[in-house]
């Protein structure tokens, strides 16, 4: 049998970093992934460069059922201590926009520095290796092994036994880093939430999030050609206090829009609920295009065309008859309704591209259930990490922070509990 002071499922972000950390405090750590390749995520993440942290992170910045649980792993690893450790490794990176960090190479210098940190705590890591099956091995109600026999110290410490298929392994504690459900095809599975379910754990309703909007009917036909379009706009949904605005970029697709401003709207969107997009919002609609028809004879699509993208013009004014002649001849009442529809555009998808395009699930393993400390749950030894937890960032770099910081958090915990466990026993 092999033995370990802690087995961590799932080699992505959180738990190769997590096992680094682990194994640099002292632990004997195992890391395993049924997938042959390590951290296929962050690989094709940002493009190619990973956009590993954001300056800028709060608690604000993440979504969760139990929003005041990330606090305390964020406040102590910070987007700093990422960007210290890259920088002692030189790994060159850069700012792109609103404070997200970018490798200026290529992920896999962060890849490359997360395993190196991994031989630096002579972590063993086992790819590909699948769990059939982990079980808790029983004691008493004392926690202490039967029969209060404390010549069974060693076995004291090894409470799981994981069926893998490269044998059984016995360890104190087991890390669950298995991510969310996205992107399916490089590897993504339930086996977190299914494990949460073994041990009576609860489950936030996993979503698609940061996923690109699909719509279909007539109402979208006019758009359907605009694909590979993109502009500045602000987009917001929900009502009241629940109401979310984004100022970011929008892409037109074949099916629907994705972009920057879609994919943060998309965490916040409901079906059968509206978003709305000011497409001009950096001009005042509607005193320009008064102005525009005091002064102007040309058509009110090459105006438009000046303060949107032309392809957009055309196909807004296509639309609608009273549109198609000069600005100077439109009547001041179609100029509002144009000013109030292009900055209040207001739509609603059918939905989304789902798992196979979503960057991250929204919802997972109820935080209620796991320490804001230590990250492990309820049931004793076992930890949970990164995108397997109810806690999801928005696009900007925050999510690979989170995976950063609950396992940091993590390492601090395990290595707490190990050494509580080594000390004496008093009988
Ligand atoms: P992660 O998904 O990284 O790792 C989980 C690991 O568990 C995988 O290696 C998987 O193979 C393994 N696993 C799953 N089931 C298993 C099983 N049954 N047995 C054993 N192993 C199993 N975030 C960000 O901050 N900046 C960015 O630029 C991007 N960009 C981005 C692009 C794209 C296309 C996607 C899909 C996602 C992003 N993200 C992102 C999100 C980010 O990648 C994600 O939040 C983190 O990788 C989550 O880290 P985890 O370690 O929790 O899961």
């Amino acid at each position: 049998m092999h033995q370990f002071d802690v087995v961590i499922i799932g080699a992505g972000a959180a738990g190769l970093f997590c096992a680094g950390a682990a194994g640099q405090l002292g632990l004997k750590v195992l890391l395993l992934d049924h997938s042959d390749k390590v951290a296929e995520k962050i690989r094709i993440s940002g493009g190619g460069r990973a956009n590993f942290t954001n300056r800028d992170v709060s608690p604000a910045n993440f979504l969760s059922d139990n929003p005041h649980f990330c606090r305390s792993a964020l406040s102590r690893y910070t987007p700093r201590d990422f960007i210290g450790l890259m920088d002692r490794y030189g790994i060159a990176h850069h700012e792109k926009h609103k404070g997200q960090l970018f490798c200026s190479h290529s992920a896999q210098d962060l890849i490359d520095m997360l395993l190196r940190e991994c031989d630096a705590g002579g972590v063993q890591r086992w790819q590909p290796c699948q769990v059939h099956r982990i079980r808790q091995i029983p004691f008493d109600s004392s926690g202490l092994p039967p029969n209060n026999d404390t010549s069974r110290r060693n076995d004291f410490l090894d409470s799981y036994e994981i069926d893998s298929d490269r044998g059984v392994i016995s360890t104190s504690a087991i890390v669950i880093a298995t991510g969310g459900l996205s992107i399916p095809k490089i590897g993504a599975t339930d086996f977190g939430y299914r494990i949460a379910k073994q041990f009576d754990l609860r489950l936030v309703e996993p979503r698609p999030a940061l996923v690109p909007l699909t719509f279909d009917g007539a109402d979208w036909a006019p758009y359907a050609q605009l694909s590979g379009l993109a502009l500045p706009v602000v987009i917001e949904t929900g009502v009241k206090k629940a109401k979310t605005s984004f100022a970011e970029d929008l892409l037109f697709t074949h099916r629907g829009l994705s972009g920057p401003a879609v994919l943060q709207i998309s965490s916040f969107w409901r079906e059968n609920t509206p978003i709305k997009i000011n497409l001009a919002p950096n001009v005042d609609l509607l005193p320009l295009l008064l102005r525009l028809k005091a002064t102007s004879r040309k058509l009110v699509t090459n105006e438009l065309a000046t303060l949107v993208p032309s392809r957009l013009a055309e196909a807004w004014t296509l639309q609608d008859p009273t549109l198609q002649r000069a600005i100077c001849d439109v009547p001041d009442k179609a100029l509002v309704q144009l000013a109030q529809r292009l900055s209040n555009w207001e739509l609603t998808p059918t939905g989304s591209e789902g798992y196979k395009k979503a960057e991250v699930t929204l919802g997972g393993i109820d935080t209620r259930d796991v320490s804001s400390q230590t990250m492990e749950s309820k049931q004793a030894g076992l930890y949970l990490i990164g995108e397997v937890l109810d806690v999801t960032g928005w696009l900007g770099g925050y999510n690979f922070q989170w995976a950063w910081a609950s396992g940091y958090a993590c390492a601090q915990g395990l290595k707490a509990r190990l050494t509580a466990q080594q000390s004496p026993i008093n009988c």
